[in-house]
């Protein structure tokens, strides 16, 4: 390379060549993806396709049997989830867990309490930035109640607050519009789109494909564990290899998309 080349802007989060094994099923074969600095990457395929276990891989929740994940140049293949949280990489659970007898705004805190500013936050500090999220969530008027009295559409706000709070440069998000209202996906994708205008780079695993169409730069599909196409959102609807291992009977044929 020349010595005058620019140097390669290294992507805000990669996978090279993961496995993850849980016994004899390979939920991961080999996986290399990358996502760019700014990017809102789409990430679909059938049930059981691997696409949860690629995020906790991410965030370091699920270690790979073999391969490395990189945050920037940074390999955090071996890295505790606690301290890539700290590097900036938040994901949100398809089971969702908030603490259910703490109130929304105290999930949130802890949040904030944990993520990249964790250590320079007082507890106050912490309730501020809460506050601050979750305005921009719109849970502030339920920000006193306990998170397990919020609705589905109201503890997926939450799953998202919670991950906000921590300061994420990356966020990894695992099907936040599951059993939502077409208004309440409406609202999601918004807020999605102002969290991306923020810088925030995003993951987003959905199988609603009116979202993924609607805010994807760019989609990948998993099918049995290993990445089979990725494009744009156009192209990989008309793929018929994604036609034949996924869309064909949700998209393809104009069933309905939630
Ligand atoms: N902790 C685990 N132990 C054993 N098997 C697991 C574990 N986690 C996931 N699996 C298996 O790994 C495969 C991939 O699962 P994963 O949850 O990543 O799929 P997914 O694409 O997120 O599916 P869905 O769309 O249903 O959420 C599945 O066969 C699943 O049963
Ligand atoms: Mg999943």
């Amino acid at each position: 390379m020349s010595a005058l080349a620019a140097p390669a802007v290294a992507p805000a989060i990669a996978a090279r060549d993961v496995v993850v094994r849980f016994g004899g099923l390979v939920a991961l074969d080999g996986v290399t993806l990358s996502v760019a600095l700014g990017e809102i990457l789409g990430l679909i395929g059938p049930n059981g396709a691997g696409k949860t276990t690629l995020l906790s891989v991410m965030s370091g929740t699920q270690r790979p049997t073999s391969g490395a994940v990189f945050v920037g140049e940074r390999d955090i293949t071996r890295v505790p989830a606690y301290r890539i949280t700290r590097l900036g990489v938040a994901r949100t659970f398809q089971v969702v867990k908030p603490f259910a007898n703490l109130s929304v705004r105290e999930n949130v805190a802890v949040g904030a309490l944990y993520g990249r500013h964790g250590m320079d936050r007082s507890a106050r500090a912490a309730f501020a930035a809460a506050d601050d999220v979750l305005e921009r969530v719109g849970l502030a008027p339920e920000a006193k109640r306990l998170a397990s009295e919020l609705t589905l559409a109201g503890r997926n706000r939450l799953e998202i607050a919670k991950a906000l709070a921590t300061d994420p440069q990356v966020l990894l998000l695992d099907e936040v519009m599951a059993g939502l209202t077409p208004h309440e996906i409406d609202q999601t994708m918004g807020l999605l789109r102002s969290v991306n205008r923020a810088g925030v780079t995003l993951i987003v695993v959905e199988h609603v494909m009116r979202a993924i169409m609607g805010i994807s730069q760019r989609v990948a599909v998993l099918h049995q564990g290993r990445i089979i196409a990725q494009g744009s959102p156009q192209a990989i609807v008309a793929d018929p290899l994604v036609i034949g291992a996924y869309l064909g009977a949700r998209y393809a044929k104009g069933a309905p998309h939630a």
